[in-house]
């Protein structure tokens, strides 16, 4: 498991993403009975709510950190009761944890109300649950596959969005943050469960843009200054390789998106992330011409969230 004091790496999402049972509750169903244990907070009473989902995986860490210094009252949730006492005790400032499994909807709902009861606001929805299975060819798509991806990256989406849109469209900047992968638009055979994944994740998160524009800017009668925005981050993986983002970037993209106050501009918008810069050539060595007629190194260069080399038998 990922210490919140650790860098996140790319080991520890792919132990998240591959072993999600090891970390469930008994019964894989903890809901909103379960703990929603307060850390020493050093947010402003008015500070804005900011609900990180998948908060104890490599993202959500550094963005819960990153958050959290700067001023935000941030609701970590997670599944595993370990994993966020872990996060509470290493990030300074946590408003809240929760544990819920938002696969469940109504104890996603039972969520949106309590941090109506605790706070009377949420500001923003940065939702990272991940995950990634995939095979060696088309017909490695399997059942079980699309059933924990399906449930993973669309289900905890659509069921946190239903229970937080209201919430966030009365915030005074409401934003709704989701991270997808540039898999989505570039699928390969044996990753197709998880593309499709994501790209109902992104279809879905437009469908959320769109709400928040017809009721403020887009409203047919006395529409108003649009101030709510769904926005999709599209990155390769998260990592220190060449071409991947790190978490730090990750995290302050989150945050400049937070803060960006055109949120006409941004709401339904597909906006890279910065990636590292591609591997250079050893310091002493030669530069060394491509080939005539050789191909470009993929742009998309290893499945998104995968966990090791191209399982799905190619670029993602
Ligand atoms: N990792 C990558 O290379 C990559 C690539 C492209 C896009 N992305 C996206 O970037 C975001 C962050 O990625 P990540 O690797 O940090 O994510 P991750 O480690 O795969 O997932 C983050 C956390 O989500 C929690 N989670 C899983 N199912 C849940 C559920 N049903 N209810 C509540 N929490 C649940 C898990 O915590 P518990 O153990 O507590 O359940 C896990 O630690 C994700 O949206 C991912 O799809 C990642």
């Amino acid at each position: 498991m990922t210490q919140p004091n650790q860098q996140p790496s790319q080991q520890s999402s792919q132990q998240s993403s591959q072993q999600p049972s090891s970390r469930q509750q008994p019964g894989g169903q903890q809901t909103d009975s379960a703990s929603s244990a307060s850390s020493a907070t050093n947010t402003a009473a008015d500070a804005p709510v900011v609900v990180v989902t998948g908060a104890t995986g490599p993202a959500g860490i550094e963005t819960s950190r990153r958050l959290a210094a700067a001023g935000r009252r941030v609701v970590a949730v997670g599944r595993n009761a370990d994993a966020l006492t872990a996060l509470a005790a290493g990030v300074p400032g946590l408003a809240a944890t929760e544990q819920v499994d938002l696969t469940d909807q109504a104890a996603a709902e039972a969520l949106a109300q309590r941090l109506a009861d605790k706070f009377g606001r949420v500001d923003a929805l940065v939702h990272l649950i991940g995950g990634w299975r995939g095979g060696k060819g088309f017909t490695a798509n399997s059942e079980d596959d699309w059933k924990f991806l399906s449930g993973n990256l669309i289900d905890t989406l659509r069921h946190t969005t239903l229970a937080l849109h209201d919430q966030l469209l009365a915030a005074p900047a409401g934003r709704a943050i989701i991270v997808s992968a540039k898999a989505a638009g570039r699928p390969t055979a044996g990753g197709a469960n998880y593309a499709t994944a994501k790209a109902a994740a992104e279809a879905w998160q437009r469908a959320l843009a769109d709400s928040f524009r017809r009721k403020q800017s887009g409203r047919k009668t006395d529409p108003v200054p649009q101030t709510a925005a769904a926005v999709i981050g599209v990155i390769t993986a998260i990592g220190d390789k060449p071409g991947f983002t790190t978490a730090a970037a990750l995290a302050d993209w989150v945050l400049d998106t937070l803060d960006e106050p055109d949120a006409d501009r941004i709401n339904g918008e597909r906006l890279p992330l910065p990636a590292n810069p591609p591997a250079g050539p050893p310091a002493d060595a030669p530069p060394i011409a491509p080939a005539a007629g050789s191909p470009a190194a993929p742009a998309d260069a290893s499945p998104a969230d995968a966990p090791g080399p191209a399982a799905g038998g190619g670029p993602a």
